[in-house]
């Protein structure tokens, strides 16, 4: 446990991936944090966290999108700092780009207003943005590409992302709000189980299960482990800053062979389960982090076979003792 800081923290998309990770280190922290989801059932948090950790959770069922409810909640629990990670991911913003910016875009407006109508109260806003605010390999003559380079995002969702960049610079411009934005790349570990880039960790299980799978993508990517990324969350809450940053994140840019090569050295025989579909995503995969160095002394990073090795065992406890399902780990029921 850390000393009290008296910081209160408000997670929102706090039953996702990320969410149930920050939510856990905050518990272990210390921390009384509120978890604020659409989704009122902590099946992820229960991957990873004991009954002990989860009655340190105050868990609120809400919309960010219900700006008047989010407020609410914001004033009633006295919260100081808001971890914002609620939010659609690619193939729902595609489907429905509408739906995608009421929740992305519209959401995240509603988070930056709740923080400056309680200016004495929030102190920062540390928000997920995304690698996908960047153009395809081929649009960039650098490796890495640096913090500065032009921002072409090719999806819905990356373009929703660089808007709220945009507009947490205009809230700190106008409004001398606060903010760090950080962009993760292809996260991975337990309670991945959505989105294109949940292969990986989705292929991880279907090994451990003995069945055949397709990582849809190909080409490299930047495999960020779960639990680094939590925690890069946690510390840029409390770094000394002011004014609204962006940050990429970098964890180890690899090609999707490498990924298979590490599942298979912590589930033998893996790569004769595991194929992919060869196509890049068009997304830069090599992101320069020297911002986010320069922010913290210490940036958390745990090797690819490392990360792996951890999420294989957990996986396989968790299958062993009958606490998950495939289905709840985003494979089918019947191979
Ligand atoms: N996982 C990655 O690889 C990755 C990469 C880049 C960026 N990000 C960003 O990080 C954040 C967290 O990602 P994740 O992988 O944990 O996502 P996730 O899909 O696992 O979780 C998102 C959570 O947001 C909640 N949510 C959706 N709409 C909501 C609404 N209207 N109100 C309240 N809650 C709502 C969902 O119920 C879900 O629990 C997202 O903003 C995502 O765009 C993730």
């Amino acid at each position: 446990m850390v000393e009290d800081t008296g910081f209160r923290f408000l997670v929102t998309g706090a039953q996702g991936c990320i969410g149930a990770w920050v939510i856990y280190h905050l518990v272990k922290a210390g921390y009384r944090p509120v978890a604020y989801d659409l989704d009122p059932t902590p099946r992820r948090l229960r991957l990873i966290a004991d009954a002990e950790d989860m009655e340190r959770v105050q868990f609120i069922a809400g919309d960010i999108t219900d700006a008047d409810h989010l407020a609410r909640v914001i004033s009633a629990h006295g919260i100081t700092h808001i971890i914002h990670l609620a939010a659609l991911q690619v193939p729902m913003c595609r489907a429905d780009p509408l739906l995608g910016a009421r929740v992305n875009v519209l959401g995240t407006l509603n988070v930056f207003e709740a923080a400056r109508r309680f200016s004495d109260q929030v102190q920062r806003v540390v928000y997920a943005s995304s690698a996908a605010v960047y153009g395809p390999p081929e649009a960039y003559d650098v490796d890495p590409v640096p913090e500065s380079a032009p921002l072409l995002p090719a999806t819905h969702y990356g373009v929703f992302k660089l808007c709220n960049e945009g507009n947490a610079r205009v809230y700190w411009q106008d409004h001398g709000l606060t903010s760090i934005g950080l962009r993760p790349w292809t996260v991975y570990g337990v309670g991945r189980d959505q989105g294109l880039t949940s292969d990986p960790t989705r292929a991880i299980v279907a090994a451990l299960l003995g069945r055949p799978f397709q990582i849809g993508f190909g080409g490299r990517t930047d495999m960020q482990y779960v639990e680094d990324v939590a925690r890069i969350f946690i510390a840029c809450a409390a770094a000394p800053y002011e004014g609204a940053a962006v940050f990429n994140l970098r964890g180890e840019v690899v090609s999707v062979e490498d990924i298979i090569e590490a599942i298979d050295a912590a589930v033998p025989g893996a790569r004769r389960l595991i194929t992919h579909s060869g196509q890049q995503i068009p997304i830069a995969p090599s992101l320069d982090d020297h911002g986010l160095r320069e922010l913290l002394s210490e940036v958390p990073h745990t090797p690819l076979r490392e990360g792996v090795a951890c999420t294989a065992e957990r996986f396989r406890y968790l299958l062993q003792e009958g606490c998950v399902e495939p289905a709840q780990l985003g494979l089918p029921a019947e191979p």
